[in-house]
C-alpha cells in the first residue's frame, strides 16, 4: 500500500546535477536531480552502507562518495560495479512538497 510521507519542500530539494541526504519515518533518502528530474532512492550503498546522499552526480548515475560504486538514478542498478541494485522510491511533487513513497 503506498504511503506518502513528506519529504522535503520542492525549494529545498537539490539542484540540477545534485544530491542531498533526508529523512522520511526514519528511513535514509538519496534525493537526487539528474536533469532536472528528481529521483529518490535508498541512502544506503549496499557495498558497506555509505551515504548514497553525500555522493555526487555523473552523468545519470549516484556515485557512492566512500568506495565510487555508481547506481542508476531512476532504477537503482548499478553502472559499476554490475550485479548490484539499491531501492528507488516513487515520488511525486504535491504544491510546495516533494512526497515519497518510502513503502515502494
Ligand atoms: S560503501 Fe558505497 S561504494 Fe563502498
Amino acid at each position: 500500500m503506498a504511503d506518502w510521507v513528506r519529504l522535503c519542500g520542492v525549494a529545498e530539494a537539490p539542484k540540477v546535477g545534485a544530491v542531498m541526504e533526508l529523512e522520511a519515518n526514519g528511513r535514509g533518502v538519496c534525493l537526487a536531480n539528474v536533469g532536472g528530474e528528481l529521483s529518490a532512492l535508498d541512502n544506503l550503498c549496499p557495498h558497506r552502507q555509505g551515504p548514497l546522499g553525500q555522493g555526487w552526480i555523473e552523468g545519470e548515475a549516484v556515485v557512492c562518495p566512500w568506495h565510487s560504486w555508481e547506481f542508476h538514478a531512476k532504477t537503482g542498478v548499478s553502472i559499476y560495479p554490475a550485479g548490484e541494485r539499491v531501492a528507488v522510491f516513487p515520488i511525486r511533487v504535491e504544491g510546495e512538497d516533494v512526497l515519497v513513497d518510502i513503502e515502494g
